[in-house]
């Protein structure tokens, strides 16, 4: 059982740290309790956006957001080359765009600190921004350009991961049904029960990627985990690159256009427990927000309305580091809006984890005991 690694769960994490442990030559199985890229990050837009995502300080969340976007270059050139598959990578850049003159008041200072962190971002308005998104309402007065910022084609992503683990040597275990228990074995070695396999899956070290699901490992770990799901209601129209050129953020949705003709819509943010229904009402907002910002959505039909659970901790910043005496159980979870973005960082750092190489003080502030702590003292 020497370097043998079990990574449970089948989402763009799970999949992210499979590879890198088999990169590394790890002997790994993914166990996934339904289907692989079946949650979130199926459901996501791909967008790669720290700057977009993280306005208000240079924190430790985005700090790790913003070197996951560097590493992405060399991520996605190594899956793509391991699994012979394009995650149609683009360098939109993207806007965030703004409707009210109150809107621009913290603008200065945003461009200020993000651009100390290398965002190159600018202020554009009027002519300038007509010309760079002409589709773009009249409403937006002004918005911020962000060169950096690009997006993936999440459903390419988990299948070139997937391939990629594939010729790895990855064994899988897809819908193998829910976990019934998980236990540390005294000496070293996780042992993981699920409804449907037959037997018990053994293994060295475990990854625990279970997105919005992780909750449940409380039991088993003895440690406070505080991940609850967030439902991101999502829809897609027909539409050119050429239509939506950008990423464009708005407070009230974002659109991103996509290779294969469609322009996604995104996002709602609310609370139905594990519900991935779409509601009336959540995708009407998109609707009424595509039309407002984009004229030309207006009486445009979706061709497709699907939602994913993104998983949520209470302070909002990922679980990422070892747990247990025997150092045997990783946790990456709790990723919320950013797993696609997340994923090289989040890999490597499970990477030095397993191979034990020591790891920097940055990775405090997303400790797996930050809850048990707080709830003792
Ligand atoms: N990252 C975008 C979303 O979660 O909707």
């Amino acid at each position: 059982m020497s370097g043998s690694v079990l990574v449970v769960g089948g989402g763009i994490i799970g999949l992210s740290c499979a590879f890198e442990a088999a990169r590394r030559g790890y002997k790994v199985t993914l166990l996934e309790p339904d289907r692989i890229g079946g949650q979130a990050s199926g459901a996501a837009a791909g967008m790669l956006a720290p700057f977009s995502e993280n306005t208000e300080q240079p924190d430790a969340f985005f700090q790790l957001c913003l070197s996951s976007l560097k590493q992405y270059p060399t991520w996605v050139n190594a899956v793509e080359q391991h699994s012979g598959i394009s995650v149609e990578w683009i360098n939109s850049g993207s806007l965030n765009v703004f409707q009210h003159e109150a809107d621009l008041l913290p603008v200065q200072s945003r461009l200020r600190w993000q651009n100390k962190w290398g965002a190159r971002a600018e202020f554009v308005e009027g002519s300038a921004l007509k010309g760079i998104e002409p589709n773009l309402s009249q409403e937006a007065i002004a918005a911020i350009y962000y060169p950096e910022e690009s997006h993936v084609y999440a459903p390419k992503l988990v299948e070139a991961l997937e391939m990629a683990c594939r010729n790895l040597g990855v064994t899988f275990f897809e819908r193998a049904g829910d976990i019934q228990s998980i236990e540390l074995i005294r000496g070293g070695g996780v042992s993981l029960l699920t409804s449907r396999l037959l037997e018990e899956v053994r293994a060295e070290r475990v990854i625990i990627c279970s997105g919005a699901w992780t909750g449940m490992y409380e039991k088993w770990l003895d440690i406070s985990i505080p991940i609850h799901p967030i439902r991101g209601q999502i829809c897609s129209y027909e539409g050119s690159l050429e239509e939506v050129r950008h990423m464009v953020f708005s407070s009230q949705a974002y659109w991103v256009g996509k290779k294969e003709g469609r322009i996604v819509c995104g996002a709602s943010e609310d609370v139905a427990g594990f519900e991935t229904s779409v509601t009336e009402r959540g995708i009407k907002r998109l609707i009424k927000s595509s039309e407002r910002w984009f004229p030309f959505f207006s009486g445009r039909q979706t061709v497709h309305q699907w939602a994913g659970l993104r998983p949520a901790t209470t302070d909002g910043l990922p679980l990422l580091g070892a747990v247990g005496e025997e150092k045997s159980v990783i946790m990456a979870a709790g990723h919320y809006r950013n797993g696609i973005l997340l994923s090289p960082i989040t890999a490597l750092l499970v990477g030095d984890l397993l191979d034990g190489r020591s790891q920097s003080a940055s990775l405090l502030p997303f400790s797996p005991y930050r809850f048990t702590y707080a709830c003792n003292n």
